[in-house]
Order: structure tokens, then C-alpha cells, then sequence
């Protein structure tokens, strides 16, 4: 019987299922977001998150298996997040999980929410194999991986404040655009001068890998209380030079990694991996570098639930299962090893 492992993910604002075959023959996604439940709050309340995912997760999971064609008792398994994120949304799909393996007598296997946004980038580009170089970048994380096969991932830089995609978040609604703010402030930094406000770009000639983000939102911070009132000129204007110093250091800090690493694959993950200029600068930096990059097409970077499932896939492969005291994680380092399910150990 072919292998097919069902994906949950819930770790932020999105309910996520998906059926993978084999580990890498996507037979089914969905993805369903809360944007109209955090909208008015201009950000994700988490009390509000974990009751939309409770109401959601059954209806979720029955399209996945209903879009992939695949009866629950053709399931050999079922992979979860078990962290980092929200702890009440985590639980949701944990619980679920959990519950369906155990009345389906099938395994359940926990994925590292990281792990599984650099499997994204494995499933989509068979090229990209170990030893390579990974830089997430989302909402909670701005952090770079050596990427070794049959080793747990090794950390070698973080941010110690902000992560990439909270400060585009942040941005956004300092310049009064709607939640969700990456994708919003992306779309209008497209009509707006990259060049028109000099920020700074943090630690880019710092030595190691680290990343900080908090004196970039402030430098914004300060640009937008300077004017007396922003047009929408000027909205773009300071969309673009954040967005153009934001994703500068990501690119800099990355060819760092690459050169001193001896290393030539990188695979970009996360949410903000969808960003089109950091997509574009970082292909315009890997073909003057002589290196390959990998992005997962922009519906596999955000949250989905098909990273979860081939993440879950190559683990339950190797003969890990979990049992039903398994538990989730608001915070949990990917270095550890465990959970590492994308080239890791
Ligand atoms: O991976 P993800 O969906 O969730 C987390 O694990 O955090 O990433 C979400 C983050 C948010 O901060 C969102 O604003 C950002 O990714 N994001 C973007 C874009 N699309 C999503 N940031 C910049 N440009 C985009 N196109
Ligand atoms: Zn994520």
C-alpha cells in the first residue's frame, strides 16, 4: 500500500490539512485563513484563533481527505505541528490529531513547524538535496540553518529581537495598511521609490549570522511621526525603503552564510519567503554568486499544511511515532534534532 500521510497544521492564524503520497505527491491542500476574525484587531488575538480553528478543524481536515480522493482508512498516518506557535491553536490540531490516528489505529508523528517550512522547499525542488544552507524567515522567526544529511539542522545565526516578517507586519499598520501587512505592504511598495528614505540596514556588517529588526521598525517609526501627514506617495515611498533595507540585510546575511560555509544551495521558507523582491534580489545574488536558490512556490511558504505532511512523511519513514502523551510547544528549538524532519536528523 502506498504510503499517505494526512498534514494538520494550526500553529498561528490558519487551519491548515493536506494529503501527501509518498511523501512528496501532493494529493490535497487546504488552507483556510481568519483574516475577517483578526482584521478588526489589526493582529492575531490568540483566544480568537484557537476557538476559529476548533470551529473549522473537522470541516478542514473532511475537505483535504474529500479533495485527495482518499478514504480515512487508506491514512498510514497522520502528522501534527507540535511547535512553536500559539499554544491553544497548537493544541486544537494536536488534539485532533491525535484523536483521529488513535480511532484509525494508525500512527501520529509530531513536526517542528520550522522543519516542516524547510521540507516545503525539498518537495518542490528535488536539486535542492544537503549539505545547503537554510533561511526562514516569518512571522515568529528570521534565523539561518546548516542543513546536513543525517544530522540535526545547526543553527547558525538568529535575530535577537524582532523576526523579518513581524517587522513588515508592524510596518504595515504604522502606515495604517490592513492586516495581514507583509503581503499588503509588499503590494504597495510596488508603486512606491525604494530609494526615497535611507534606513538602516541592521548588522548587515556585523560578523556571524545573527539579525535584529527592532531599530529598522523604530527607524520607520520615526520617519512616519517626522511627517505631518502621509499621502499615499508617501506611504509607498516608505513601504519600498523598508522593504528594500528589510530584505537587503536578509540576501547579505545569507551570502555570508553561503561563502563562509563553503556551501552553494539555499532554500528560502516561510512567509516572507513569498516576497517578490527578496525573490528577485536573491535570484539577482545567486547568479553573481555562483550559487542555487530555492523557493517553495509562494502558497508553500505561508502556513499550509502539506509541509507538515511531508515533514511527518520522511519521519514516520524512519520509524519515529509518538504516542498519545504527545504534547505540544510554544517554544522549541529546531537545532534539537527531534523534530527535524527536512534533511535533518
Ligand atoms: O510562515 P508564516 O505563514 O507564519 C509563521 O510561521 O509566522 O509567515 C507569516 C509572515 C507574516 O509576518 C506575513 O506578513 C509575512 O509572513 N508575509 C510576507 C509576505 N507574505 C507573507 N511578508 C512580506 N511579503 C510578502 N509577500
Ligand atoms: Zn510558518
Amino acid at each position: 500500500m502506498p504510503e499517505i500521510v494526512l498534514g494538520i497544521e494550526s500553529s498561528c492564524d490558519e487551519m491548515a490539512a493536506a494529503v501527501v503520497r509518498r511523501g512528496t505527491e501532493i494529493l490535497a491542500s487546504v488552507v483556510q485563513g481568519q483574516v475577517q476574525v483578526h482584521q478588526p484587531y489589526g493582529g492575531v488575538v490568540p483566544e480568537l484563533a484557537s476557538r476559529d480553528h476548533v470551529r473549522a478543524i473537522s470541516q478542514v481536515v473532511s475537505s483535504a481527505l474529500q479533495q485527495a480522493a482518499v478514504a480515512e482508512r487508506e491514512l498510514s498516518g497522520v502528522a501534527v505541528t507540535v511547535g512553536p506557535g500559539l499554544l491553544g491553536s497548537l493544541l486544537v490540531g494536536l488534539s485532533f490529531g491525535k484523536a483521529l490516528a488513535y480511532r484509525l489505529g494508525i500512527p501520529v508523528v509530531g513536526v517542528h513547524h520550522l522543519a516542516g517550512h524547510l521540507a516545503a522547499a525539498e518537495l518542490c525542488a528535488e536539486e535542492l538535496r544537503p549539505p545547503y544552507i537554510g533561511l526562514v524567515v516569518s512571522g515568529g522567526h528570521t534565523a539561518l540553518y546548516r542543513i546536513e544529511e543525517g544530522a540535526a539542522p545547526a543553527l547558525l545565526g538568529e535575530t535577537r529581537d524582532d523576526a523579518v516578517g513581524e517587522a513588515f507586519d508592524k510596518v504595515a499598520k504604522l502606515l495604517g495598511l490592513p492586516y495581514p501587512g507583509g503581503p499588503a505592504l509588499s503590494k504597495i511598495a510596488e508603486r512606491g521609490d525604494p530609494r526615497a528614505v535611507g534606513f538602516p540596514r541592521p548588522m548587515q556588517e556585523e560578523p556571524g549570522f545573527d539579525f535584529s529588526y527592532s531599530g529598522l521598525k523604530t527607524a520607520v517609526a520615526l520617519e512616519v511621526e517626522s511627517r505631518r501627514s502621509l499621502d499615499d506617495a508617501a506611504v509607498a515611498d516608505i513601504a519600498a525603503s523598508f522593504e528594500a533595507a528589510a530584505t537587503e540585510v536578509l540576501v547579505s546575511r545569507a551570502r555570508r552564510a553561503l561563502r563562509e560555509q563553503g556551501i552553494g544551495r539555499l532554500a528560502v521558507v516561510g512567509g516572507v519567503a513569498a516576497n517578490r523582491l527578496l525573490r528577485r534580489s536573491t535570484a539577482a545574488a545567486a547568479s553573481k554568486d555562483g550559487f542555487s536558490a530555492f523557493f517553495p512556490p509562494p502558497e508553500f511558504c505561508t502556513d499550509n499544511a502539506v509541509m507538515i505532511a511531508s515533514a511527518g512523511a520522511h519521519l514516520l519513514r524512519r520509524g519515529l511515532r509518538d504516542g498519545l502523551d504527545l504534547t505540544c510547544f510554544s517554544r522549541v528549538p529546531l537545532s534539537e534534532g527531534r523534530w527535524a524532519g527536512g534533511g535533518g536528523a
